[in-house]
């Protein structure tokens, strides 16, 4: 057999008959095994960002369980500290930021649409929430944002080659320039061999344990050669990144329209889930404990946050005229600060849900495993004081 010296643009005819008879596994299998975690991670960035969006109360600095307040509980205890006091006075835009992120890998997840680049926004995501609320979750384990930034992982590797809008753009683009199916195709080493320039010659790299070079390779060379591998990029190539843009583009405009309706009717339905609470100006200091503002800032049946001269803060609760309770806010799970939903007379945690007797602190609903931190209150002159 002679020597190729030239690349060879097309498959050997016997070689792609070589080939048919394989069934595609390989990426597509590890596509059929991922695709239940892909849909779970679609289905719950979607929603995680909608339920921002629609809540009116995560945008709002007044807020104890919105975005600001938890970037100000994040500040005090994060390992990323020095990044996030930068944001704080940017909560609003960074609260969008997060809610918008989220509802791109979420769709891009659910429409396998630029899987990788999902993946990584992903990961980015999750890693950013564990340093900055999660860390110091203990056991490690109970917190799920290092959880998630690990199962994007899998999906930065294989990317979203099946039931995808990926795969249909790849193969659109091969259609469109006469290549074969692009789906990655398992090849027996007989095949390879069958088909290798240099079988049955002396120099054959099998025979003398070298790597095999591309040239005079059908598989190896030129446009058959793996994105990786070539210095140019090729027709094939460029319709693809042309299909994808042109797609996400379209995407984007329906998730930009889904959010704005989300939020429009998030804005003019009920009442956020929390209740509109006033920051008191804690000042003074007696026997009493730390005066943390007036007894009739807190509204009846409402609410009012405090920041302690520690740097912790509180939430003091007036259920019936008269009677006051006040916490520490800081959730046991991992920190978030909890705010008092009086519609379901609970103090519920914004970022998973746990939730607390508001006459006790005493936790009613996991994950938190311990109840809220109790300052003991007292009105004295009309004023709150709260004992550390
Ligand atoms: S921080 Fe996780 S439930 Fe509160």
């Amino acid at each position: 057999m002679a020597l190729r010296t030239r690349p060879v643009k097309k498959v050997a005819p016997q070689a792609k008959k070589a080939m048919l008879p394989l069934v595609p596994k390989g990426w597509a299998m590890a596509g059929w095994a991922l695709l239940p975690l892909r849909l779970f991670l679609g289905v719950t960035f979607t929603f995680a960002a909608l339920q921002k969006i629609a809540n009116p109360a995560f945008f709002d600095k007044s807020s104890s369980g919105g975005i600001y307040a938890q970037m100000l509980q994040a500040d005090r205890h994060s390992p990323i500290a020095f990044l996030l006091s930068h944001l704080i006075d940017k909560s609003t835009i960074a609260g969008w930021g997060m809610a918008l992120g989220e509802l791109a890998v979420g769709i891009g997840f659910l429409l396998g649409l630029w899987g990788r680049i999902a993946a990584i926004g992903g990961m980015t995501i999750a890693l950013s929430l564990f340093l900055a609320v999660s860390f110091h979750t203990n056991p490690y384990y109970l917190g799920s944002d290092i959880a998630f930034a690990f199962a994007f992982i899998p999906f930065v590797i294989a990317g979203t080659p099946v039931l995808s809008l990926d795969a249909l753009i790849s193969r659109r683009a091969a259609a469109a320039e006469g290549a074969g199916d692009p789906t990655f195709v398992p090849v027996s080493f007989g095949t390879i061999r069958s088909v290798c320039g240099k079988a049955g010659q002396p120099g054959m790299c099998a025979a003398t344990n070298e790597a095999c070079a591309p040239a005079g390779c059908p598989f190896l060379i030129d446009e058959h050669a793996s994105v990786l591998a070539r210095r140019y990029v090729n027709g094939e190539d460029r319709r693809k990144v042309i299909l994808g843009s042109g797609v996400a583009a379209v995407t984007a405009v329906a998730a930009g329209v889904t959010a704005a309706v989300t939020a429009g009717v998030g804005r003019s339905g009920t009442p956020g889930t929390t209740t509109t609470s006033v920051t008191l100006s804690p000042g003074g200091h007696n026997a009493n404990g730390t005066r943390i503002g007036l007894a009739s800032q807190v509204p009846v049946g409402g609410s009012a946050s405090f920041n302690l001269p520690n740097g912790n803060q509180g939430i003091v609760l007036q259920p019936v005229a008269g009677t006051f309770a006040a916490y520490d806010a800081a959730c046991p799970h991992q920190g978030c600060p909890v705010s008092f939903v009086a519609s379901q007379d609970l103090l519920v945690c914004p970022c998973h849900g746990s939730q607390f007797n508001p006459s006790t602190g005493a936790v009613e609903v996991g994950p938190a495993v311990s109840g809220l931190g109790v300052y003991p209150v007292t009105v004295v002159n009309g004023a709150l004081y709260v004992k550390v």
